[in-house]
């Protein structure tokens, strides 16, 4: 299993909702961030102040799927994500050891089925 955390441009998310149900994912969580990337915000002039806005609001997705969905799931999701401008977002891949179904006490794959 690995756990994908990708981070999205929050307009985004409607188009990436539409891959659970296209690779019947069973679990997915949401959260709205903050962050930045490479261009580590802006700065503009308030009353001839310099101001930085150091971080923009962006949603991260985590899941955790099988080893045999990890790349369509990476690859729909940079195709959907993509804009080709700045902040598109990132794609983070890590390994997951187990997972537990409280309910039924199912581990590894059977819990994330
Ligand atoms: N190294 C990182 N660690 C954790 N979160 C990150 C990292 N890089 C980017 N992010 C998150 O991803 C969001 C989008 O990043 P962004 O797409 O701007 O990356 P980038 O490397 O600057 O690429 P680009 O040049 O296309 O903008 C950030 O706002 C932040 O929330
Ligand atoms: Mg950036």
């Amino acid at each position: 299993m690995k756990k994908i955390e990708a981070f999205i441009r929050p307009e985004k998310l409607e188009d990436i909702k539409d891959i659970m149900e296209e690779q019947k994912l069973n679990g997915l969580s949401i959260s709205q961030v903050m962050g930045c990337g490479n261009q580590k915000g802006w700065t503009e002039y308030v009353r001839g102040a310099e101001v930085d806005y150091n971080f923009l609001t962006k949603i991260k997705l985590e899941m955790v799927v099988a080893d045999d969905q990890v790349e369509t799931v990476i690859s729909r999701i940079t195709q959907k994500a993509y804009t080709g401008e700045y902040g598109d977002g990132k794609i983070f891949i890590s390994d997951i050891q187990d997972a537990v179904r409280i309910r039924t006490g199912e581990r590894g794959e059977d819990a994330i089925k």
